[in-house]
This record gives C-alpha cells, sequence and structure tokens, in this order.
C-alpha cells in the first residue's frame, strides 16, 4: 500500500498492543504509520514505537532501495511514532532532523543524544524542497501534544496531519472509518477542540487530496466526510441526535432505573438512546457516547457519602476531555443518606455550558411505582 510513485508507506501494524498509552483497548491493534518521500532528496516522514522498530526499519530499507535518506520530518514526538529516531541517527549520521523548534526543545527528554547539529526547526509556512516535491509545515499545537505540526506536499496535495484524522484499529483490520475513529479523537484530542479547528482552518486553506495520518488508513476519497466530522467533534456539537444513559449500579437498582428511563424516552421518541454500564463498559466507549449524543443521563449509587467511584472516574474523565454544551439528567439511588446527585451536580458545574435537567430523580433502594411520575417528568424534560 503506498500513497503514490514517490510516497510510499512504511507503517507497521501492532496487533498484540495491550493498551495503547497504558489505557485504550485495541481489540483490533493499532497502525504507526511512517511514510517516504522519494525525490532528489529523500524524507521519512516519522518513524515508529519501537515496539515494532526492526520490522519498521527492514520497511524502510526495502522502500529507499539503497538510497539513503536525507531528512527526518518529525510531525509529533511522543513515542508511538519517535520511538526510532535514536536508531535511525545512528545508522545514517549524515541525516537531518525537521522539527518544530519545540520539538527540537524537547528532543533531548527522550533521548540521551545530542542532536544539536543536525536538528533543523521549522516554524509555520516553512518549506523544505525535496525536488519536484515540497513540504510546507503548519503548526498544530495540542493537536495532540504543544509541538505537533504537520506537513502539506504541495505537488501530489497530500496532507501529512500527524495524530489528526487517526484511528484504532491496524490495517491489517477491515472496519469502519467512524468508530474508531471517533473512539480515539475524543479520548486522545477531546480536551484540545479549539486546537482542532484551529488546525481545520488551516486545512481549509488547502488543496488537498490524500490525508497521511500516522494512525489508520490513508484517506483519499470523499475528504469532506472526514473533514466535516472533524470539524462536529472539534466544536463540540452533537454528531446523533438521542440520549446517552450512563449508569453506575452496585446491586442492580440504579441499573434498572436507568433502564426505565431508557423505555421512558424511546417510547417519547428521543432519537437513538442507548445505556452503558459504567461497572463493566471500556469507559473510552462511554466517554465516545457522551460526546456523540446530544443528551446525557447520569444514574448513580450513592457511596461512601459520595458519588459510586465507576460513575466519579466518568464524570472525571468527562471534566478532563473538555465535554460541554449538552443537557444532562440526573438520577440518583440511596438506600439511607442519598447524595449521588449532589457530586454528580458538582462535578457537572464545573464543565462549560452544562444544562441540568430538572427534576433530579432519587430512587430509594429499588425502583418503585411511585418513582414512575418523577423519571416521566425528567424525561419530558431532557426532551424540551
Ligand atoms: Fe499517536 Fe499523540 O501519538
Amino acid at each position: 500500500m503506498n500513497v503514490s510513485e514517490n510516497i510510499k508507506y512504511i507503517g507497521v501494524d501492532d496487533v498484540e498492543l495491550d493498551l495503547f498509552e497504558s489505557q485504550y483497548v485495541v481489540p483490533n491493534g493499532i497502525s504507526y504509520n511512517s511514510y517516504l518521500i522519494i525525490d532528489e532528496l529523500v524524507a521519512i516522514m516519522d518513524t515508529v514505537d519501537s515496539r515494532l522498530g526492526s520490522e519498521w526499519f527492514a520497511q524502510l530499507e526495502k522502500a529507499l532501495c539503497g538510497r539513503k535518506p536525507d531528512y527526518l520530518v518529525v510531525h509529533h514526538l511522543e513515542p508511538d511514532h519517535a520511538g526510532e529516531i535514536l536508531r535511525l541517527t545512528e545508522k545514517y549520521p549524515e541525516l537531518k532532523i525537521v522539527a518544530s523548534a519545540r520539538a527540537v526543545q524537547m528532543l533531548p527528554q527522550f533521548f540521551n543524544a545530542d542532536f544539536s547539529d543536525r536538528t533543523i526547526a521549522v516554524k509555520e509556512g516553512d518549506t523544505l524542497s525535496l525536488g519536484e516535491h515540497t513540504l510546507t509545515f503548519y503548526a498544530a499545537p495540542m493537536v495532540h501534544w504543544p509541538e505537533v505540526m504537520v506537513s502539506y506536499e504541495s505537488r501530489e496535495k497530500v496532507l501529512f496531519s500527524a495524530d489528526a484524522f487517526g484511528k484504532f484499529g491496524a490495517l491489517s483490520h477491515q472496519e469502519d472509518w467512524a468508530c474508531e475513529a471517533r473512539r480515539y479523537y475524543f479520548n486522545i484530542c477531546g480536551k484540545y477542540g479549539n486546537q482542532v479547528q484551529v488546525l481545520l482552518k488551516k486545512v481549509a486553506g488547502l488543496d488537498v487530496n490524500t490525508i497521511c495520518p500516522l494512525h489508520g488508513p490513508i484517506l483519499t476519497e470523499n475528504l469532506d466526510y472526514y473533514i466535516g466530522l472533524y470539524d462536529c467533534w472539534s466544536s463540540y456539537r452533537a454528531e446523533t441526535d438521542g440520549v446517552f444513559i450512563a449508569y453506575a449500579s452496585i446491586h442492580g437498582g440504579t441499573a434498572q432505573a436507568a433502564k426505565k428511563m431508557a423505555e421512558i424516552l424511546e417510547q417519547k421518541g428521543a432519537g437513538k438512546v442507548s445505556v452503558a454500564d459504567l461497572s463493566r463498559c471500556d469507559m473510552a466507549e462511554a466517554i465516545e457516547d457522551a460526546f456523540r449524543m446530544s443528551r446525557l443521563v447520569v444514574a448513580a449509587s450513592s457511596y461512601d457519602a459520595g458519588v459510586f467511584p465507576p460513575m466519579n472516574d466518568f464524570l472525571h474523565h468527562l471534566q478532563i476531555k473538555n465535554f460541554q454544551n449538552r443537557k444532562v439528567g440526573i438520577i440518583e439511588n440511596g438506600s439511607w443518606a442519598p447524595c449521588a446527585a449532589r457530586v454528580m451536580k458538582e462535578m457537572l458545574q464545573t464543565m462549560k455550558s452544562i444544562e441540568i435537567a430538572e427534576p433530579t430523580v432519587t430512587i430509594r433502594s429499588r425502583m418503585k411505582e411511585e418513582d414512575l411520575p418523577r423519571l416521566e417528568e425528567l424525561a419530558n424534560e431532557m426532551l424540551r
């Protein structure tokens, strides 16, 4: 799989990784993408995670066909892309590293080596000519680290987009792009919607035929679809009209109330309604669903004078991922001193533009007939 005759794919699939970034399950693996541009001069576009360094070197050497690389362009210094920089520079002593000034500054944090005589710091709008191919660099700070940049190759109209437009899933695994791209986006870049918006405005000024991200497939067709989803996600607009109900239940009473709420909302034509058990589901998927849907209901048991920890964890994730701009309903359960709603409300109130729907519903141990009118009332308010 290549981008073109002169732009080769030299990335690797990691299908044995247990947790990406030590926290995200990747049941279908992940790819660490890397590219090679062959012209009068030769540029490597990022390395890979050292977990698969030997495999990557083999790919690189095959694609080089005896040539020597002149440049390594570092779009992002995170170790899943920069893992082989040291070995590469040892193997090719003439090779220059092209990176943002911030990346150049950060390089010694990751490698016990002095790269100062071989780094070229580039800034917004700088270009690098390889012959017929010319790269122009654009800063993309906080998409996903501060040193990130993207580059645009004008002859073939290729955008090397760093982590942007990436997804979980090895390239050997065929699957829909949006599902795992969305889970990847909200959990990895979700906090930085404003910075992604800035990048999208820069991309809008370019004539792009192909997007080459650092994870996931090379995107060649219908680019407006991918860019449109990124615009929706990064502006914190809901992608799907509906309600996501996240519950944290100890003995099933809260779960029963959450499921009843789902039933009531469905009957009222709430659009897509989905329910997640925070004690057992993939937290990253729950975060994704909260951002995806237009409304959220949180239902949790009281616990140790607070809220049951899986809900605390979920809301903490939403806080740090900059969750905002949604209507949220609250259901609590408490057998003797209900206090989950207070904690959930306090956490939600730290988030931007969150409207808490009233009433808050309190269940005592098990949902009863007399609780139904309050659930109905909350459902009506959620849909107003
Ligand atoms: Fe794929 Fe932020 O590294």
